[in-house]
């Protein structure tokens, strides 16, 4: 069958577009999907790589089309160190046997049991903020959400062994924070630039390998009847009736406490940013938690209720999906419409791009959660909006960040008047996930 030809984006001579996708990868995203509205192959060189910039097409990469598509070599050689084998970067049947092992964590079932952890958890952490003092909110959440995994899918675990984590993870995060100015000169210079920056990951790797470890040792020493994550994994037996290798085990941990609470906490960070920013839907989402949950802590079964609290979370993922981007990197020649993708090239679908997209929204740019009507959601092309992924690499996760995230908002915003602190500038910054580079700092003041 004849194929249509791809547009190229070449960029500059020599280094095609490689000084935009370091300094602001978000906008070249968006220009490109301004200027091409299928596909486009996009010159870095030596390198050429394909951005997807249509629903349709997209869901040829996810689901149609998806096995020939494996993930892509930044988290299985880059980021390996951090991920290894584990769910998020694994492929094949391989990545199919522990998908199948790890899904019972995750049904509705055990979501209702967790959300009692998350209303207690969240609680006690409200509980603790000081009133008329700069907070954190990222920070917070960082830590309630890892908290809430810890306890969910590995039982309760030490303090001690909680604060290796999290600090860990957030040093190894911040290895992958693009810092242009530094990149630029180390490239320019040849300086050992990086030297401090690879050795503080390495370091962090190291503690999150030591402490993950220990947790493993400490449960097989005590062996508990207990249905959480480890325990399933830790039961678990091939066709062979061979357990999970010590280091399989350690890397599903290690991606399960990354992937389960940084996205969540970013979630509702750049929630609770954009509500502060718009007095009017804190109004609106005020009145619907009194009218739902009033002065009792939610649940589950308050959810379907929860219309506005829902959309609110909807729209902050969309101007700020805390995973940005997809890459794939195709194993077998294959068209998706009628454009040729050989054997070998990187696929790149952006969520930024895509959930600011004019053809799919009007004031792509402005926070406005009311826009998810039901009539609204049912005219979407279904890959314009794809937070989570799709076809059979979905996040697991889906239903317990949806929930988790509607839960903790909620309860937040129940919590007392928040206030921005007026003097900061949030920055998105584009690492594995998309952060507010310093933090969001708010403040709580007493109800009147
Ligand atoms: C708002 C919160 C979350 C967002 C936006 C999010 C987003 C995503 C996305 C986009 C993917 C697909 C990546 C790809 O196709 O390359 C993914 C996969 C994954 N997520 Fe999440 N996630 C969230 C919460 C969670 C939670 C709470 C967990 C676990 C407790 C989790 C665990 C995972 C895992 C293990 C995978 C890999 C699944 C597989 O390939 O089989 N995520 N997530």
């Amino acid at each position: 069958m004849p194929t249509t030809p791809i547009p190229q984006s070449l960029g500059l001579p020599k280094i095609g577009h490689m000084l935009g996708l370091t300094i602001d990868p978000m906008a070249v995203m968006q220009r490109l999907h301004r200027q091409f509205p299928h596909i486009v192959e996009v010159a870095v060189p030596p390198h050429t790589f394909f951005v997807v910039t249509n629903p349709t097409l997209i869901e040829e990469v996810l689901v149609t089309k998806q096995k020939h598509f494996h993930k892509d070599g930044f988290l299985k050689h880059h980021a390996s160190a951090l991920f290894g084998n584990g769910l998020l970067s694994s492929d094949g049947d391989f990545w199919l046997r522990q998908r199948r092992m790890a899904q019972p964590a995750f049904h509705r079932q055990r979501i209702t049991e967790y959300s009692e952890i998350i209303s207690a958890k969240t609680a006690e952490t409200l509980a603790a903020l000081p009133h008329n003092q700069p907070i954190d909110i990222l920070a917070t959440m960082m830590e309630l959400t890892l908290t809430i995994v810890a306890e969910t899918l590995f039982g309760v675990i030490t303090p001690r062994q909680l604060i290796t984590i999290g600090q860990a993870l957030q040093q190894s995060m911040d290895y992958f924070t693009n810092d242009p100015l530094r990149d630029i000169a180390a490239s320019i210079t040849r300086l050992p630039l990086h030297d401090a920056k690879n050795a503080a990951y390495a370091t962090a790797i190291q503690a999150l390998d030591t402490v993950i470890n220990e947790i493993i040792t400490e449960r097989i020493a005590q062996p508990r009847e207990s249905t959480d994550l480890l325990g399933m994994f830790l039961s678990a037996r091939d066709d062979d009736d061979q357990p999970m290798s010590r280091s399989q085990l350690r890397d599903e941990c290690k991606t399960l406490f990354l992937a389960g609470h940084e996205t969540t906490a970013l979630t509702l960070t750049w929630s609770i940013w954009l509500l502060l920013r718009h007095p009017d839907c804190v109004r609106t989402l005020q009145a619907e938690l009194t009218q739902v949950i009033g002065d009792r802590l939610p649940t589950m079964a308050d959810m379907p209720n929860l219309v506005y609290t829902e959309q609110v979370i909807r729209e902050a993922m969309r101007l700020y999906p805390p995973a940005y981007t997809i890459a794939r990197s195709c194993i077998a020649d294959v068209t998706i419409g009628d454009y040729a993708i050989p054997a070998g090239k990187d696929v790149t679908l952006s969520q930024y791009a895509m959930h600011r997209d004019p053809r799919w929204y009007d004031q792509p740019d402005a926070f406005i959660p009311s826009r998810w009507s039901e009539e609204f959601k049912a005219q979407l092309p279904k890959y314009a909006y794809f937070p989570f992924g799709g076809g059979p690499r979905l996040c697991i996760g889906q239903q317990f960040a949806l929930v988790e995230a509607t839960l903790i908002l909620a309860m937040v915003m129940r919590h007392g008047d928040w206030q921005l602190l007026p003097w900061q500038r949030v920055v998105p910054a584009p690492a594995i996930t998309l952060r507010p580079k310093r933090g969001v700092m708010v403040q709580i003041h007493d109800r009147a």
